[in-house]
């Protein structure tokens, strides 16, 4: 999914250059640039110098098929600093295609057909570093010199199959190069003296098959104009066949330090001549890369040769061809006696006898990774009186677990050893003691965890990248008491929240230790939901990482909240309050409901009684004793006038049996004039009472009369009421109250006023 959106804009642009390249005037556009200004145009089918941003610094068109360049393609293109044509079929470039370049430091031409190189293509490019002209048909330079005007010239490039001459004028101009690079295989004609102006020079590549087969003067006056004590000579693509063959090494060999032999094939009578050349010879290092042995290995002629300079020889994806005939005899210990650093790599070598590492008494550092060497013909190798061994490399060598750590410890003390390379090998577990041991690689092994650091005293860089490592830890890392540098990526690593909050701490460099490969490359194996997710960029939750104590935690945490919410909702009567309203809620309809159906059958009575009496089952004997007879049958002699009887609606008396209380009170309020509220400490002690206050309060805003009477059985000031008994307390403050008077006396005044408050508004409405 992401490659396809990353791949999305190319297709776009690819669909949009195919369009515009069908147009009229040839000139696609090419938009695959990064934020660096660098355009990859590589691969682009491009026939033509695509349009590119004025900004880029680079561009590479490398691999498209445009034959020519137009004066005008490149034109407003300052400020680029590299450009690469290498791979197109390139055979043709305006004169001055390159003028508008100034700031060019890169051009790269090579692998093209270009037949004839122009000097006015480099007329502008004085700023030029790099120039490659590689393998392309032209057949010689040509005059004045390409370079003359390139001073800063510092890599240079060229030549090709059908080079044919170099003249003495051809390089005029190129003084000081840290690279050429020559392809004359097939040179004819070379001025002696053509490269001799170019001083210093740091590292020479020859390909010379053709001049050291058929013109080895032409190929020693090469050698000899390149020959310098520090510059690094490479050779490549020779056929030393015969004792001729390697005669143009003859005086230069007395003044070349480094040399590199790549892609040579020799035979044993090569071989044993340019040994004899090489006999006390200021040689230090010596390098074949890509060596075909022809012969049997008989170079008894050169038995003598004395390499004491060399303190290096590197040989790598050597070839012996006839390898069942071949006898290297024991006479190639004087080859290997004096050099210091000595690897034989990818070399199908599969024993190298002790008897020959015996003469290796000056080797510090052997590498003989890469080869057919098995844990057995290994033991024959290391026999058990090298002390001098300081770095060892045996890497790709399918050595396994335990022949390797006994040989090496029984045959091998390996005491002296600094850098020890098993990588690559089948390993799962190594313990050996190297109290000096500074580097170990042991990349591409089986190693489930970390060697312990106890025998390492000393180890400084620890490289175990590419094993089956689960974890490591911050203990893991202290064993090791010097360990400064450590590369461990691309292990199966189980991300548990220990090993990430770790391993993303020493990622940020706040341990000791410093993880110096690259931090993507630590990725998660398991659990499978991270898989392939790199440690650096995952992120474990709490809940993953201590889950007993999220629970408990969450647990304890939603307990408490629990119990704070159900004692907040106690303290403020929430519970209380939702009964209510949700009581009221019901009550409201079907008081709605009824009053609908009143107004439909207009026969009901409003008004049924003239008061309706709330009060607590403890004042009941007051109510039932004194209120009701007073009011309901009234003694005469009690007045002057006479007074007509008041009904009263009591819920003991007047409710509906077998109706909800709610909707009897409702009713009850409904059905009354008036609402008396006896008003007493066990009143506000009861639900009941609240609810038919609420609906009588209700009740009055509904008929916005002043419809509640409030009697006082005992004195009660506002501030007894409790607080939540809000419209309680705010009717007591709002209507004015009867209080029920101990003295005697006074209740007939009691009576009356109540009576007159019964009768108020009644009588007003007659
Ligand atoms: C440029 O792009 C080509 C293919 O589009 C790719 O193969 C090449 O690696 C890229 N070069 C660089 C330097 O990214
Ligand atoms: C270049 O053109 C040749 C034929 O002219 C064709 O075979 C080749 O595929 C083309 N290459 C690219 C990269 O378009
Ligand atoms: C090696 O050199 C031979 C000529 O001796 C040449 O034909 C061959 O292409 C070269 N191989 C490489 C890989 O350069
Ligand atoms: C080189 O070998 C040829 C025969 O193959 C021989 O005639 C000639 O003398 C030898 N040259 C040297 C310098 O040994
Ligand atoms: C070298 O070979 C010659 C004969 O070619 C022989 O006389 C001499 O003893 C040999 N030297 C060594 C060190 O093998």
């Amino acid at each position: 999914m992401k490659h396809l959106r990353i791949l999305a804009p190319f297709l776009f642009l690819s669909l949009i250059r195919d369009q515009t390249a069908n147009r009229d005037d040839l000139r696609p556009t090419c938009r695959r640039c990064d934020l660096h200004h660098s355009c990859n145009c590589s691969f682009g089918g491009f026939t033509h110098v695509p349009m590119v941003t004025d900004q880029a610094l680079s561009l590479d068109l490398s691999f498209n098929n445009i034959t020519m360049v137009t004066q005008d393609d490149l034109m407003g293109h300052s400020q680029l600093r590299a450009l690469d044509l290498h791979g197109n079929g390139l055979a043709e470039i305006h004169p001055s295609a390159f003028d508008s370049l100034w700031s060019l430091e890169e051009l790269d031409l090579s692998d093209n057909q270009l037949k004839f190189l122009n000097p006015k293509w480099f007329n502008k490019l004085e700023p030029l570093k790099h120039l490659n002209l590689i393998n392309n048909p032209y057949s010689f330079l040509g005059s004045p010199s390409l370079f003359l005007g390139l001073s800063r010239l510092r890599r240079l490039m060229f030549g090709g199959p059908d080079l044919k001459e170099l003249r003495r004028e051809d390089l005029s101009g190129v003084t000081h190069l840290e690279e050429l690079t020559v392809q004359a295989n097939n040179l004819d004609r070379y001025d002696a003296g053509t490269f001799g102006d170019i001083w210093p020079l740091g590292h020479v590549t020859l390909s010379l098959h053709g001049p050291f087969l058929t013109n080895p003067a032409l190929a020693a006056a090469m050698l000899n104009d390149v020959s310098y004590p520090e510059t690094q000579l490479t050779l490549s693509d020779l056929r030393l066949a015969h004792n001729v063959s390697v005669q143009p090494f003859k005086d230069s060999i007395n003044i070349i330090r480094y040399l590199s032999l790549h892609n040579v094939s020799l035979s044993d009578e090569a071989c044993g001549f340019l040994l004899a050349l090489l006999d006390g010879v200021p040689l230090r290092s010596l390098s074949l890369v890509g060596l075909t042995l022809t012969g049997e290995g008989r170079w008894v002629a050169a038995n003598q040769t004395d390499l004491s300079s060399m303190d290096e020889f590197f040989a790598s994806d050597v070839i012996i061809l006839d390898i069942l005939k071949f006898a290297m005899d024991s006479e190639i210990q004087y080859l290997v006696q004096h050099q210091k650093k000595l690897s034989i790599i990818n070399s199908k070598l599969f024993l190298l006898s002790c008897y020959i590492t015996k003469k290796m008494v000056n080797t510090l550092y052997l590498d003989v990774s890469d080869n057919l060497l098995t844990d057995l013909t290994l033991s024959y190798m290391l026999c058990d009186n090298d002390e001098t061994l300081q770095e060892l490399r045996v890497s790709a060598l399918n050595l396994r677990n335990l022949p390797i750590e006994k040989m090496l410890s029984i045959y091998f003390p390996l005491g002296s050893l600094k850098v020890l390379d098993l990588s690559y090998n089948d390993l799962k577990e190594f313990v050996l003691t190297l109290p000096i041991l500074r580097e170990l690689h042991l990349s591409g092994n089986k190693f489930l965890r970390l060697p312990a650091g106890g025998p390492y005293h000393n180890l400084q860089t620890l490289m175990i990248q590419s094993n089956t490592l689960n974890t490591f830890s911050l203990s893991d890392l202290q064993s090791y008491r010097r360990l400064e540098n450590l590369e461990a990526g691309h292990n199966k690593f189980v991300c548990s929240c220990g090993f990430v909050t770790f391993l993303r701490s020493q990622l940020t460099g706040s341990g000791d230790v410093k993880i110096t490969d690259k931090h993507q490359t630590y990725v998660c194996d398991s659990p499978l939901y991270l898989q392939g997710e790199a440690v650096s960029h995952v992120s474990l939750s709490i809940i993953q990482c201590q889950p007993v104590l999220f629970v408990s935690v969450s647990c304890g945490v939603a307990l408490l909240l629990g119990i704070l919410v159900a004692g907040l909702l106690w303290r403020c009567h929430a519970f209380w309050f939702l009964k209510m309203t949700w009581a009221w809620l019901k009550a409201t309809r079907s008081s709605q409901r009824r009053r609908r159906n009143r107004n439909t059958e207009e026969s009901d009575p409003l008004l049924s009684f003239d008061a309706f009496v709330s009060y607590s089952e403890e004042d009941a004997s007051w109510v039932e004793n004194l209120l009701v007879p007073e009011m309901e049958e009234p003694s005469d002699s009690d007045s002057e006038s006479p007074t007509s009887p008041l009904t009263l609606c009591l819920h003991k008396r007047d409710f509906l049996p077998g109706h909800w209380i709610m909707d009897n009170i409702m009713s009850a309020i409904e059905r009354s004039r008036r609402t008396i509220f006896v008003l007493s400490e066990n009143f506000v002690q009861s639900d009941w009472c609240r609810y038919e206050l609420d609906f009588s309060h209700f009740w009055l805003f509904e008929a916005g009369g002043d419809a509640a009477i409030l009697i006082l059985l005992e004195p009660l000031s506002k501030d007894d009421v409790p607080k939540r008994f809000c419209k309680l307390r705010k009717l007591m403050s709002s209507t004015t109250y009867l209080e029920w008077p101990q003295d005697e006396e006074r209740r007939p005044e009691f009576w009356r006023s109540l009576r007159n408050a019964l009768r108020g508004d009644n009588e007003q409405e007659n």
